[in-house]
């Protein structure tokens, strides 16, 4: 064990992100010591969370940019995890390879030379994204894509589907990892989130809460980024951020896990969503006449046998359950009205 006395300690990159703010809320209720990561630590709206965080354990603050060689050494100097999280997330990047795929790359290799050079890290958890896993062309319907699955890079680069570029660095990002840890010796454990929904500790979130609140808030550019995402993978998988911080953790601690772990408990659709909410939640009017290419049923499902396999347990198996925190959490956020 390092630093913080008997604590385990672990960093976690960019924790102003929607879910790196959950992770560093979740190690710290489970005993870790924590140290984080953002690029400006005087920006007092965007970090205002850690203040209540640090009620919660020793958690520290540090600098770091992805696209700065050697700026992650302190952060993960004496942790005996790192969770890399922070990544350039603009999906709507006007030159995605030069916005996106490469500082992604740079940047998570950068991360990972430091955690070498720290001497102490024991385990670095990738997260990931199903965009690495399921944009690829598919035939027909009822495909399960387990962990063998990748988004087809030359696919994706030749026909510029939405967002092409996001699924490109997820993919190359990973393949990059992995060399760098072999060649490293680096015990590296990938998780690949579906979209991630529910309550975190940000005030502020620009990606997956939008987009799935949308049906409710009526919003029609963050819809559109719902039924993107229905048609480069397939389907609507969904996981709330809670299980997805305790299936990092998991990955983190089991001494046998291995490779990548998709992080997935509901597969659905926006046709689906639609029909649920407009049932569940009357007071928001939602609209279950939807046009567009929708599906009725997911013509592709991701799976997390893997991960149940190897004995974590989802919490939030249903979209009553996954919708119940998330409405809450919009209504906090000012997307939705009470
Ligand atoms: N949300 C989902 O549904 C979902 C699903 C699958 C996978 N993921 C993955 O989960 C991770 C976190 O996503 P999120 O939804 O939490 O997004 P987010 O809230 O936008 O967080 C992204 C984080 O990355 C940081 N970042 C971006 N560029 C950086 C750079 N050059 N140097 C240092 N930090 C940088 C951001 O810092 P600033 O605040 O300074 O910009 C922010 O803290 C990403 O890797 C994403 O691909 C998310």
């Amino acid at each position: 064990m390092s630093v913080a006395g008997d604590k385990k300690t672990a960093c976690v990159t960019g924790g102003n992100g929607y879910i790196a703010s959950a992770l560093v809320k979740k190690l710290l209720e489970n005993g870790y010591a924590v140290r984080t990561t953002v690029r400006n630590p005087d920006d007092a709206e965007k970090n205002s969370h850690f203040k209540g965080l640090q009620a919660l354990g020793p958690l520290t603050v540090l600098r770091a940019d992805l696209n700065e060689e050697g700026s992650f050494d302190d952060a993960v100097a004496g942790c005996d995890f790192a969770f890399l999280v922070a990544a350039p997330v603009n999906f709507m990047a006007e030159n995605p390879e030069k916005e996106l795929i490469e500082p992604a790359v740079r940047g998570t290799l950068n991360v990972m030379r430091s955690c070498v050079k720290s001497g102490t890290v024991r385990r670095v958890i990738l997260t990931s994204s199903a965009a690495a896993v399921s944009s690829r062309p598919v035939d027909g319907d009822g495909h399960v894509l387990d962990e063998e699955s990748w988004s087809d890079v030359e696919w994706l680069t030749t026909e510029k589907p939405p967002v092409w570029g996001y699924s490109v660095s997820k993919v190359l990002v990973e393949k990059e990892a992995c060399k760098f840890a072999e060649e490293n010796g680096i015990s590296l454990v990938t998780v690949c989130p579906v979209l991630t929904v529910g309550k975190a500790p940000v005030s502020k979130v620009y990606t997956s809460i939008p987009a799935s609140l949308s049906l409710l808030s009526g919003n029609e550019a963050d819809l559109s980024m719902l039924k993107h995402a229905e048609k480069s993978g397939g389907g609507v998988p969904m996981v709330h951020v809670d299980d997805l911080c305790r299936a990092e953790m998991f990955a983190a601690e089991e001494e046998a896990a291995s490779g990548r772990y998709i992080c997935c408990s509901v597969n659905t659709t926006v046709v689906e969503l639609a029909r649920f909410l407009a049932q569940k939640y009357p007071q928001y009017n939602v609209n279950t006449n939807l046009s567009g290419e929708l599906l009725e049923k997911p013509r592709v499902s991701l799976s997390s046998a893997k991960l149940v396999r190897e004995g974590f347990e989802f919490k939030y198996t249903t979209l009553e359950e996954i919708y119940d925190d998330l409405v809450e959490y919009g209504k906090v956020l000012g997307i939705l009205h009470n």
